[in-house]
């Protein structure tokens, strides 16, 4: 039996960071096995906060860099597809066709828009920005994907989704399977013991950082502000270096031990930052040198994502044929073309006088 399909993705707007491997990508990779994944770059999505000139033009770098992480962190193109949201036409096209199918006071009560205009400094709710969820809706749609797995922020947009997916095939037929979320990982705290790790509150530490860089975000990381001695007990629960040894360090008995210690007042915060550092950077070496490797490789990303985009072009259309079928859409232009055709090429044949 064919695989189920997957999807989901990413806005182009950055350097990724542990937060989105802790997040998604490690979950991407053990998924990828099970299921036909599609993995989107979605510029579209980005444009509904982002939309200068220069924001567009950073894409070119910040899709290369979304693919990257995610083949340097294990994603196989063999395995999964890669693509451009914007380079597919027909998803343009049905997200207009699900915009009739949802209201405007059920799209308003999606909590996530609201936070997105504000951290975007926007005081009035774009019309795109509200149709966010219908063109998710379209992206995940198109491949008639069985499962999205999606931070809690979008599990809202899924909903709207199904929504959407079950009025299509009620009103014009059965096309779309009713996909199901999937909770991806947990968010990781950031280095300043902020809820989350995120580059607008510049507490990242970026997949691609060098060690050096990984040894001075740990150095300067968030502890327990109480324990201004290293005699002094201290808070395990909720700091982020605690946090970061439990995520990163596979020495789970070493864990235990600093955290033992550092509970009595007996390590100071500089061993337990000198040992994360080390956890650290031997998990991401491996991610640096695969990166290495496929940059030497000139063209091989751009490669992955334009077959990727081509491959789900092709799926795209078909897709947008079937919906349109269902419609009657295509039996409209179709009768219309197939008369006015005719009409205009017998005038075409006719001897001029
Ligand atoms: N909304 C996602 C984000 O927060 C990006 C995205 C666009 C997406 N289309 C999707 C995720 C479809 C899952 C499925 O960046």
């Amino acid at each position: 039996m064919d695989k189920k399909r997957l999807l989901t993705g990413d806005r182009p707007t950055g350097k990724m960071h542990l937060g989105h491997y802790v997040g998604s990508i490690q979950n991407r990779v053990k998924l990828q096995d099970e299921y036909d994944c599609y993995f989107i770059i979605a510029d579209l999505h980005m444009l509904t906060t982002k939309n200068s000139t220069e924001d567009i033009f950073n894409v070119r770098d910040n899709a290369i860099e979304v693919a990257l992480a995610n083949l340097a962190c294990g994603i196989d193109p063999q395995k999964s597809t890669i693509y451009l949201q914007s380079a597919i036409h027909a998803v343009y096209e049905m997200n207009l066709i699900f915009e009739m199918l949802v209201s405007v006071p059920r799209l308003k009560r999606v909590p996530s828009l609201k936070d997105m205009a504000r951290d975007a400094n926007i005081n009035e709710m774009p019309f795109g920005l509200l149709g966010y969820p219908v063109l998710q809706a379209a992206d995940i749609l198109m491949p008639r994907a069985h499962i999205v797995p999606v931070g809690k922020d979008n599990q809202s947009h899924v909903e709207v989704t199904r929504e959407i997916a079950r009025r299509f095939n009620f009103q014009y037929g059965e096309i779309f399977p009713v996909p199901d979320y999937l909770v991806e990982g947990d968010t990781l705290i950031g280095t300043d013991g902020n809820a989350k790790m995120s580059k607008s509150i510049g507490n990242t530490i970026y997949l691609f950082d060098d060690a050096k860089t990984v040894a001075k975000k740990v150095h300067g990381m968030y502890t327990d502000p109480n324990r201004i001695r290293a005699d002094i007990p201290g808070t395990v629960e909720g700091n982020p270096v605690f946090a970061y040894h439990d995520e990163f360090n596979p020495n789970k008995a070493e864990v235990e031990d600093l955290k033992a210690r550092y509970r009595t007042g007996t390590v100071g915060d500089v061993e337990v930052k000198e040992k994360l550092t080390i956890a650290l950077n031997n998990f991401l070496d491996p991610i640096r040198e695969r990166r290495a490797q496929i940059e030497a490789d000139s063209g091989y990303v751009e490669q992955v994502i334009y077959e990727g985009t081509v491959k789900t072009s092709k799926l795209a259309d078909e897709t947008l044929m079937m919906m349109k079928k269902a419609m009657g859409l295509t039996g409209v232009w179709n009768k219309i073309s197939r008369k006015g055709r005719k009409r205009m090429e017998k005038l075409q044949k006719q001897p001029q006088s």
